[in-house]
């Protein structure tokens, strides 16, 4: 099982979003996804609804107790957030969460969700993962968490030497605005290697699909269309990578 980890410690980057429309693409090419959800707001969760819980995240923290999931091709079992998950904090949480990851199975891939912050769960994700994506905002302020995020990665690889970083992702980006334009080329030129070349544009589609709780393609405005063929982009990207060596 393939777990992909997406985080970064800035918050309302498009996260969530970015994780159950990965996970509903791996779903519509008929893979058994576990979709988990790791933040005590339990957005994806929300935007999860049609699909059936398999698991609690809080007894992944809370125990370190894997999933088994028995799903259908094209299925998405969700792993449950829980509002308690951001008062979990003890030492074994980081190990509770790695092992619980480690040991899951029954599924093609695992598309994890974490809240916005980097402690205990999201460094456990981290060393329970095997990819990393991290949605990057282009908004001029929200730029300082960059480097955090690329830390964090580091210091788990150092003990996850499996753990792959597919790249920042630039998310809810307005490409009208020159600020945003301009910070994307000065990441891009910092970040050379790690700036994944594909962008998820600040799209309404998203949002409803969001609210609505389903995939992008179920959304049949403009917006949706346009959402669906860059989002299709970056899925194509992003697939090919994952498989790489399969
Ligand atoms: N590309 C986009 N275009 C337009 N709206 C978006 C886009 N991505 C996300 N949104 C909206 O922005 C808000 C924040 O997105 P999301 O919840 O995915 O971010 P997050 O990083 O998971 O936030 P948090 O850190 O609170 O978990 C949501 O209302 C979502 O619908
Ligand atoms: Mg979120």
């Amino acid at each position: 099982m393939k777990k992909i980890v997406v985080a970064n410690n800035k918050g309302g980057v498009g996260k969530t979003t970015i994780a159950c429309q990965v996970a509903h693409a791996l779903a519509a090419k008929g893979h058994t996804v576990v979709a988990v959800d790791l933040d005590s707001q339990r957005n994806l969760t929300s935007s999860m609804e049609s699909s059936a819980v398999i698991g609690s995240a809080l007894d992944m923290v809370t125990d370190g107790a894997p999933v088994v999931a028995e799903l259908a091709a094209g299925e998405i079992g969700v792993v449950a957030g829980h509002k308690d998950l951001q008062a979990q904090n003890s030492d074994d949480v980081m190990v509770n969460v790695s092992h619980a990851l480690r040991g899951s199975k029954g599924a093609d891939f695992c598309v994890i969700d974490t809240p916005p912050s980097f402690g205990e769960v999201v460094y456990g994700a981290l060393l329970g993962g095997d990819y990393l994506i991290i949605p990057i905002e282009l908004k001029k302020y929200s730029l300082d968490g960059i480097e955090m995020a690329l830390e964090a990665f580091i210091a788990a690889q150092e003990v996850n030497k499996g753990l792959e970083l597919l790249g920042f992702l630039p998310s809810r980006f307005d490409a009208v605005k020159k600020v945003e334009r301009d910070a994307l080329a000065a990441v891009a030129d910092e970040f050379e290697q790690v700036v994944i070349r594909h962008q998820i544009r600040n799209r309404t589609a998203y949002l409803v699909a969001q609210e609505e709780g389903v995939p992008l393609s179920e959304i049949k405005t403009k917006s949706g269309k346009e959402a669906q063929e860059e989002f299709g982009a970056f899925f194509d990207w992003f697939y090919d990578r994952v498989n790489r060596g399969a």
